[in-house]
């Protein structure tokens, strides 16, 4: 008997296209350095700060196309994270609210951002991918350690990593896999997405070395 060939989703190729580079980051010594409770208030509070930037754009992009085909199925307005992340900084003391010095990688990040959503919007669905996923995934793990390594009281400051009860967030994660599978079918060629998915890991890659040395 022949077996039917294995169902292959969008959601599965980028991650099989992602793979090693997920292992690479999340082995750079900063990520490793968070992941074991190294890194102290001010550089957490660097981190959101970068990354709240990061989300400003992306969501914004994302909003700008949530009526696009091929787009839209990912715009969940339920994940988007700009605003916890800037009620985290506001918790975290008014200091840290200062405009954060931005790295080049992510100057460079949210010009590529500006860039898809002018250009070519169908490619932002590989940026939603890379970050949404990482945080309803790793993020949880990385919120654990930053409240007992920086002894942060409840969900004071690390909001950002909250998307509600285990099965809230599985649901949100299955809606968001879903979107992707419905958008699978419109790419003939999915090399630029896939491309593009590895590229927003490398650009992780950067910002986190710059972040390291700041
Ligand atoms: C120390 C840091 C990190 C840890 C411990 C971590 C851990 C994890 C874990 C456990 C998963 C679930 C894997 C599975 O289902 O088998 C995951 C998935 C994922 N992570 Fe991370 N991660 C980290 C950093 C990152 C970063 C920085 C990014 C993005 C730049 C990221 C993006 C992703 C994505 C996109 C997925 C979904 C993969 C898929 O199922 O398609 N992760 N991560």
């Amino acid at each position: 008997m022949t077996l039917p060939p294995a169902a292959e989703g969008l959601g599965s190729e980028l991650r099989a296209a992602t793979a090693a580079m997920h292992r690479r980051v999340e082995r750079t010594p900063y990520m490793a350095g968070l992941l074991r409770g190294q890194l102290d208030r001010r550089q957490y509070v660097q981190l959101l700060q970068q990354l709240q930037v990061l989300y400003a754009a992306l969501e914004e992009a994302l909003q700008q196309h949530a009526a696009t085909p091929g787009v839209a199925p990912v715009v969940l307005p339920e994940l988007f994270r700009h605003q916890a992340l800037t009620e985290d900084l506001r918790a975290l003391g008014s200091e840290a609210l200062a405009p954060a010095r931005q790295t080049h990688a992510l100057q460079a990040y949210v010009a590529r951002l500006k860039e898809l959503a002018a250009t070519k919007p169908a490619l932002l669905v590989a940026h939603a991918y890379v970050r949404y996923l990482g945080d309803l995934n790793g993020g949880q793990a990385l919120r654990q350690v930053v409240r007992r390594a920086l002894a942060l009281q409840g969900g004071m400051g690390t909001q950002f990593y909250d998307f509600g009860e285990a099965a809230a967030r599985r649901q949100l994660e299955q809606r968001f896999r879903d979107g992707l599978e419905q958008i699978g079918p419109q790419w003939k060629d999915r090399t630029p997405l896939l491309e593009e998915a590895v590229s927003a890991f490398t650009r992780h890659e950067q910002l986190f070395a710059e972040l390291a040395s700041a």
